[in-house]
C-alpha cells in the first residue's frame, strides 16, 4: 500500500511510523486508519522489523483526536461501526508480538490518547498534553479509551480525565502513570530509540511472551495469569538453553566480573571477536573461554547474539 497520511520508514530493524496530516494535527481520518491499519500487520508479520516507534509530524501535535469532520456526518450504525473498526486496529498493533513506543510529541487527545495507549510505552516530549475531550463534542471514547485508561491509570484518575474532558500536561501523564518518561523535546525520538534498542537487545521471543503475559494476563485471574507466566517461563528456558548448547559451543565467552552480560559475535566465522554490552558500555574482546553458568540465546533465529549469565542465578 502507498501511504498518503503515513510515514513508514524501516531502519535497522525499526519501523518508525509517522502519522503525517500537520496541517490537521494529525488528526485520525478514515484513510489514517486504513493506513494504520496496513502499517500494523507489516510491523507484525515482517521478520525484518522488530519493533516500531509512533510518533505525529510537526512540532506541536501526536495525534489531536479522530478527525471531528469524519464524526460530525455519522449516524448511530456507522459510528459504531467507526469505533469497531479503530478499536481493531489499535488492538492489532497491540497484540503485534513486538514493541511498539509512542514517541508523543504533542497534543495526544482523544483517539491521540488512545492510540498511544495501545503502544507498549509511551514516552512524552515536555510539551506533550493529554486528554480526552470527547464528551465536551458529546460523545464518548471510541477506540479504547474507557478501556485503557483505567488499566493504566486507575478507574478514578480515568473518570475525571474521561468525564471532565480536561488536558493534561506531559508532567501530569507522568505523575498518574500514564505516560513512562517526559524528556526534551528535541531528544524525544533519539530516547525513543535508544528505549528500543536496548528492548530489542534482548530476547525477542521473551519480549514477545513477557507482553503476551502482561497484556492477557490484565484479564484473567491471579491464578490463571501465573499459570500462563510459568508456561511461558518453562517454554523459554526450554527453547533457549537447547537451542544455546547446540549451536555455539566452544566460542563462548566469559564474562568475569559480572553477573549478566550481552555478547555478541562478530565476523563469524572468522577469530573470535566479541563485543559485551555491559550497562550501555560495549567493550570488545577476543577472549574466549568456558562458559560457567547458564546461557541463553537472546536471538532464537540466529546464534550471533546470547546472553551469558555466570554465577550464581
Ligand atoms: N479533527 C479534525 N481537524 C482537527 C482536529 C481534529 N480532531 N484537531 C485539530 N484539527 C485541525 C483544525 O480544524 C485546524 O484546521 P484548519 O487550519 O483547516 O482550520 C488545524 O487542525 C489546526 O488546529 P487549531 O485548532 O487551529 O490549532 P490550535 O493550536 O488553536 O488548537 C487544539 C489545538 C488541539 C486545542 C484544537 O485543535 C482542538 O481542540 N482540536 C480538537 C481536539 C479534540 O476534541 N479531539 C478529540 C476528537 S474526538
Amino acid at each position: 500500500m502507498n501511504y498518503q497520511t503515513l510515514l513508514f520508514e524501516p531502519r535497522d530493524g525499526i519501523a518508525f511510523v509517522t502519522i503525517n496530516r500537520p496541517d490537521k494535527l494529525n488528526a485520525l481520518n478514515d484513510h489514517v486508519m486504513l493506513e494504520l491499519a496496513d502499517a500494523a500487520e507489516r510491523i507484525a508479520t515482517q521478520s525484518d522489523i522488530k519493533g516500531a516507534i509512533l510518533t505525529g509530524a510537526g512540532p506541536k501535535s501526536f495525534v489531536a483526536g479522530a478527525d471531528i469532520a469524519d464524526l460530525s456526518r455519522q449516524g448511530p450504525f456507522d459510528g459504531k461501526a467507526r469505533a469497531q473498526r479503530g478499536q481493531g486496529v489499535l488492538r492489532r498493533l497491540e497484540t503485534c508480538g513486538k514493541p511498539v513506543i509512542a514517541a508523543i510529541n504533542g497534543f495526544a487527545l482523544g483517539g491521540g490518547c488512545e492510540l498511544a495507549m495501545a503502544c507498549h510505552i509511551r514516552i512524552a516530549s515536555e510539551n506533550a498534553k493529554f486528554g480526552q475531550p470527547e464528551v465536551k463534542l458529546g460523545i464518548a471514547p471510541g477506540y479504547g479509551g474507557t478501556q485503557r485508561l483505567p488499566r493504566l491509570v486507575g478507574k478514578g484518575v480515568a473518570m475525571q480525565l474521561i468525564l471532565t474532558g480536561e488536558t493534561i500536561d506531559a508532567q501530569e501523564a507522568y505523575r498518574i502513570g500514564l505516560v513512562n518518561k517526559v524528556v526534551p523535546a528535541a531528544d524525544l525520538l533519539a530516547e525513543s530509540e535508544k528505549m528500543l534498542r536496548g528492548i530489542l537487545a534482548m530476547g525477542p521471543l521473551a519480549v514477545r511472551l513477557a507482553m503476551e503475559a502482561v497484556d492477557q494476563g490484565l484479564e484473567m485471574s491471579l491464578d490463571e495469569g501465573l499459570l500462563l507466566e510459568a508456561n511461558h517461563f518453562g517454554l523459554l528456558a526450554a527453547t533457549q538453553l537447547g537451542k544455546a548448547l547446540g549451536q555455539i559451543s566452544g566460542t563462548l565467552v566469559l564474562l568475569l566480573g559480572a553477573n549478566t552480560a550481552c555478547v555478541t559475535e562478530r565476523d563469524r566465522p572468522g577469530p573470535p571477536q566479541v563485543s559485551f554490552t555491559i550497562d550501555d558500555t560495549t567493550v570488545v574482546s577476543s577472549r574466549t573461554d568456558t562458559v560457567s553458568g547458564s546461557v541463553h540465546v537472546v536471538d532464537p533465529d540466529g546464534i550471533d547474539s546470547v546472553s551469558v549469565t555466570v554465577g550464581s542465578e
